[in-house]
């Protein structure tokens, strides 16, 4: 197995547990860049004699790899750089924060014939191959809609709005899911504290081949933590509750079948209600599951699961967003989302 040097830019909330996951790793050795000496000060403190860097550009020569954990805005220029130098690069979720330069990263990783990888961490996550396992059985029958929220009070972020911040997660969940991308986006999207970017906002996403809607609710505003994926089908229901501790996933054999209009005072629906069931899933922590997988794909030359592309059809989606919410009003754009 040959040895990886492997950069990981932003030692922040997120990056901290990519230095974790990574370090753990055999065969692998993480090098922490961060611009802020005090983090550098706490990676050392945590994980005691490891590389810290102040800049990509001071250590890029001594690379294999870079794994970009900055905030978003940074994103592009680092994995630009890296890519440019040869180096294979996992970016985080959103991968830009514009289609043009996440577009430049795509056709750099071509160039350069080097792994370009989108951190879409619950692309990786058994729960979510759970629940789409259910889906593809046929057990919930035709799928009706998919309802979203992810909500909790705080982490506002400097360099972009809830949307960019929360939904790549939800847009990468239900096209993971459904097998394709929005043809149609819609959003509403507000700000109630601050003057910088909206911390409330609620997407409709709409799937032309499957013809379902998907339904996504994103705030920083909100009293209570909320990880939830509902799918309705005709004949079941399931929901994943990334909080939930063993029963992430829980079927409930419910449902609702509309009734014959013909007696007056007749309910115009008829419900059904049975088991509820949630099915053993094996635990993994999904960025140690994806981590592995980019050092996989580092090793072998092999094509991630989530390429470039794929944070490419996420962030196509999410820049139709900011079409609506430049109007004061909500508005419906084409998310010109590929499938992929
Ligand atoms: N996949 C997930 O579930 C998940 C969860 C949280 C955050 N994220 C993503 O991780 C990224 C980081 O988020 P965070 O919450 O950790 O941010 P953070 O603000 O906590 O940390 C960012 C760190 O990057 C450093 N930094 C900024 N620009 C830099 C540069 N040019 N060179 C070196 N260091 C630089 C900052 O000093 C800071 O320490 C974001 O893209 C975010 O969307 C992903």
């Amino acid at each position: 197995m040959n040895s990886l040097r492997i950069g990981v830019v932003g030692y922040g909330y997120w990056g901290s547990k990519h230095v974790r996951v990574l370090g753990g790793l055999p065969g692998v050795e993480v090098v922490v860049i961060d611009a802020v000496p005090a983090r550098l000060a706490e990676a050392r403190r945590v994980h005691g004699p490891v590389s810290c860097v102040g800049s990509l550009e001071q250590c890029l020569d001594d690379l294999d790899a870079v794994v970009v954990a900055a905030p978003p805005a940074a994103h592009a220029d680092l994995a630009l750089t890296a890519l440019d130098a040869g180096r294979g690069v996992l970016v985080e979720k959103p991968m830009a924060t514009s289609v043009a330069d996440a577009v430049a990263m795509v056709d750099l990783a071509r160039t350069r014939n080097v792994c370009l990888m989108a951190g879409h961490t619950f692309e990786y996550n058994p729960a979510v191959w759970k629940l789409k396992e259910i889906i593809d059985s046929g057990e919930l029958g035709r799928i009706l809609y998919i309802d979203t929220a992810r909500l909790d009070l705080g982490r506002y972020q400097a360099d972009c709005n809830v949307v960019w911040d929360l939904a790549p997660h939800d847009i990468s969940i239900v096209s993971y899911l459904l097998d394709e991308m929005p043809a149609e986006t819609e959003v509403w999207a507000r700000r109630h504290v601050g003057q910088r970017h909206a911390d409330v906002a609620y997407l409709r996403m709409e799937f032309a081949r499957r013809q379902v809607n998907a339904y996504v609710h994103v705030s920083w505003l909100d009293p209570c933590k909320v990880r939830r994926v509902t799918v309705v089908g005709e004949r079941k229901m399931a929901v994943y509750n990334d909080l939930s501790d063993n029963e992430r996933v829980r079927v409930y054999d419910i449902g609702v079948s509309a009734l014959e209009p013909d007696a007056a005072h007749a309910m115009p629906v008829s419900y059904r209600t049975g088991d509820i069931v949630s099915p053993y899933i094996r635990f993994s922590e999904p960025l140690l599951v994806q981590d592995s997988h980019f050092v996989e794909c580092l090793r072998t030359g092999a094509t991630p699961a989530t390429p470039g592309e794929r944070g490419l059809d996420v962030v196509r989606v999410l820049a139709a967003t900011d079409h609506a919410t430049a109007d004061r009003h909500a508005a419906t754009v084409r998310s010109l989302g590929t499938a992929s």
